[in-house]
């Protein structure tokens, strides 16, 4: 039978997920469609009633209810757990709704392992947003033990401190000084996305050793991606987080673990503009 798949969030439209798990579907023979589901918050209830009756067998989830999809599932498990925040969503054998969270391996394959002694670097999240609680468990399980937290609503950051005690945090003004003090920077605000505004300085502190990754992929070099690798430092788009925790997600929802080949890379790049 036809299993179904979709992803809600807003904005949703330009999302890249359906193209990806429509790929594996393809690739890997499975009788499945992947497709954006058109809903607003009060709209959950009824996509989530839709995997409890099994028209639906999985979805994703993305901003601005990663966290608010919580209250409708029946349980949350693992890195969802620790992080507060919800990304992917099936059916258990007991017919109970799980959320899951995989964003937070997307990020830790992406890039946390191609850093080298990372139990004494010292992070730096910029962006206290829907993003950010993974961010810093990823961060935690890959062993980095300073992690600092600037955000332009430091209110944010606060709260996030109440339930991640180890995170420090900074002020939003001494944030081009504290750049300098860092070894690898996250940033997790919107700042950089297409058509949106952008950091108002030059990252020009930064320690050449230091590493520098971006959440956003569209686009894939944003004015501080640019910057940074003409200067030589090593720099990370958001584009294999978003693969890799799709690639989770699939595997939670099939049981496969599927592959991350040229010519999926090379349909994901054609979609976005450089
Ligand atoms: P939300 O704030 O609803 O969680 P998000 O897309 O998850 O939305 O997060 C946006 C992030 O980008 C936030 O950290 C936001 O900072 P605020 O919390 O102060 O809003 C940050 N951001 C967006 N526009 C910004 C700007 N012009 N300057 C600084 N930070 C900005």
């Amino acid at each position: 039978m036809k299993k179904f798949f979709g992803i809600i969030g807003d904005p949703i439209n330009h999302s890249l997920s359906p193209l990806l798990h429509n790929y594996w579907f393809k690739k890997y023979k499975i009788d499945a469609s992947y497709s954006i589901l058109e809903a607003k918050e009060k709209d959950i209830a009824d996509v989530v009633s839709k995997i409890k009756n099994k028209t639906l067998t999985g979805i994703n989830v993305t901003l601005p209810y990663k966290q608010k999809i919580i209250n409708y599932t029946d349980k949350i498990v693992n890195d969802a757990k620790t992080s507060g925040s919800v990304n992917t969503l099936f059916l258990d054998n007991s017919d109970n709704v799980i959320g899951e969270n995989t964003d937070v391996f997307g990020l830790q394959a992406a890039y946390l392992k191609e850093i080298d002694k990372r139990t004494n670097k010292k992070a730096l999240i910029i962006g206290a947003g829907g993003v950010s609680p993974s961010v810093i468990v990823s961060l935690q399980k890959s062993g980095v033990k300073h992690i600092s937290i600037i955000n332009r609503t430091k209110e944010k950051c606060l709260f996030l401190q109440k339930k991640f005690e180890i995170i420090n945090v900074l002020s939003w003004d001494d944030l081009e000084y504290k750049i300098g003090k860092h070894d690898i920077i996250i940033n997790a605000t919107s700042l950089g996305l297409k058509n949106g505004t952008d950091f108002n300085f030059d990252f020009n502190d930064f320690k050449n050793d230091a590493v520098y990754i971006d959440i956003i992929y569209n686009p894939l070099k944003t004015k501080t991606y640019k910057f940074l690798e003409e200067k030589g430092i090593k720099v990370f788009n958001g584009l294999d987080m978003f693969i890799y925790q799709g690639q989770k997600s699939f595997y939670l929802w099939n049981k496969i673990n599927p592959e991350i080949d040229d010519e999926l890379i090379n349909l994901l790049l054609s979609r976005l503009k450089w």
